[in-house]
């Protein structure tokens, strides 16, 4: 099975596209809700977008005048607080609505404020509208209270232009990072250091329009990996780094599973038992959050007790509910879960609470006794492209159905 290109680069990569003020071509793009509201944004705001192929976006953002984006768009995804980054660099004003994005507890943006309060932005919010302008931005030095991803992404879009050199201390190390600076290299950017705590921002003056390709998503592919050693499968999974994946691999092998990694493919060669394991969610490279769900599943039906606990987000187990249904053992204290192995799953009707809890229950559904009904799949389409159809690829029973009034229902058999 191919892995596609990664959502959390995407949708940093194309907010960034405005910078250039030409055309770019960016290949390996998922085919995802997310990346269809960004178009959609990107379109409101003057662009001209165009699909080359299935996975290949020519953008000209050369007309962009727009630097407002109303709540009906940007409510839909986290990520439309890109466009206050990168609007601010180009056209030292942005207007956005609040972020929206998957429900997992208080998500502050404080640290994204800070660093454009640094750079010499003034900020205000008012009837849900976040309005930013400067009347130049200047390089300074930004130590992130808290290791974030979205703040550092905004601090590279904000910072690529500013007068002379932005050092951004406790950076988030993430892949979809250095992708963006690399992406940012590209157009005509300075950035040093992506992938370590410590970036260095040269500020530029002229950007031009660029090809570039997106790497692909660690975590689609982490999850593909956890669903192959669930139902003691055996899966080739390319189109990957392994290295990004490595958290993912380690614990994998741990419970049991066997990892076999190519240049960019990696192979899992499930058991016919798994042994219980301890998992705590960390910034890269540490275990990622947005693996814990599917995680959580393949746990359920593990030997013994295992403890996971959320070390990123305050609301990450709203999938818990769901697969108690199916039977599983688990019970939640604040940010920790225990979960006792369980000697088999059974199907029941289920709803998808985000993204991972989502993509937690189809694993779950594949690896039970029985048909499962997932509810509010719209949660999954955000992030995965055609998930059921690559899973049907490699064996599994799942079909997709639409049912008018309530959205969409997943079976799985
Ligand atoms: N935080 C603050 N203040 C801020 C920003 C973040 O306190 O100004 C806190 C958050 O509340 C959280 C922690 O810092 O407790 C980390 O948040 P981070 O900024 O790293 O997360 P994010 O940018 O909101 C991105 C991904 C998430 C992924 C996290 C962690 C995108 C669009 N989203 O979110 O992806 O879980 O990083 O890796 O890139 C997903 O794909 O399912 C998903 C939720």
């Amino acid at each position: 099975m191919n892995i596609s290109g990664a959502k959390n680069a995407a949708v940093a990569i194309l907010p960034a596209t405005i910078l250039a003020g030409g055309v770019c071509v960016l290949e390996n793009v998922p085919q995802i809700n997310d990346v269809t509201i960004d178009l959609q944004i990107l379109r409101h705001m003057g662009a001209d977008v165009r699909l080359l192929d299935k996975s290949t976006i020519r953008i000209d953002t050369k007309h962009i005048k727009n630097t407002a984006i109303p709540y009906e768009l940007a409510r839909h995804i986290r990520a439309s607080y890109y466009f206050l980054g990168v609007l601010l660099s180009k056209f030292n004003h942005a207007k956005v609505s609040m972020p929206g994005g998957c429900d997992l507890g208080d998500r502050p943006i404080d640290q994204h404020i800070k660093c454009f309060k640094s750079l010499g932005a003034e900020y205000s919010i008012e009837h849900g509208m976040v309005e930013i302008t400067a009347d130049k931005l200047i390089g300074t030095q930004i130590y992130f209270d808290k290791v974030t991803v979205g703040a550092t992404i905004n601090a590279l879009l904000a910072a690529v232009k500013a007068d002379g050199l932005t050092i951004l201390e406790n950076a988030a190390k993430e892949p979809h990072i250095v992708d963006l600076a690399n992406f940012l290299n590209s157009m005509g950017a300075d950035i040093m250091g992506a992938g370590t705590d410590v970036i260095k921002i040269r500020g530029a003056k002229t950007f031009r329009g660029t090809d570039y390709t997106i790497i692909p998503d660690q975590i689609e592919a982490g999850t593909y990996m956890v669903a192959a050693a669930a139902t003691k499968g055996d899966v080739t999974i390319k189109n990957v780094i392994p290295k990004h994946l490595e958290p993912i691999t380690s614990k994998l092998r741990k419970v049991g599973a066997k990892v076999i990694e190519d240049d960019d493919s990696v192979r899992v060669i499930g058991a016919q038992e798994y042994e219980r394991t301890n998992i705590k969610t960390m910034p890269h490279p540490g275990f990622p959050t947005d693996m814990q769900p599917q995680f959580a599943a393949l746990l359920t039906l593990a030997r013994g007790t295992s403890i996971l606990t959320e070390g990123i987000f305050d609301n990450r187990f709203r999938y818990v509910d769901e697969l108690r249904r199916m039977g599983a053992d688990i019970s939640v204290d604040g940010k920790v879960a225990v979960i006792e192995g369980v000697e088999r799953l059974t199907g029941a009707p289920v709803k998808a609470a985000d993204l991972r809890a989502g993509a937690a229950l189809i694993i779950a559904g594949l690896s039970a006794q029985g048909v499962t009904n997932i509810e509010e799949i719209q949660h999954i389409e955000r992030g995965y492209e055609e998930m059921e159809v690559k899973l049907r690829a490699i064996g599994a029973d799942i079909v997709k159905r639409t049912v008018a009034e309530v959205g969409a229902i997943a079976k799985v058999v």
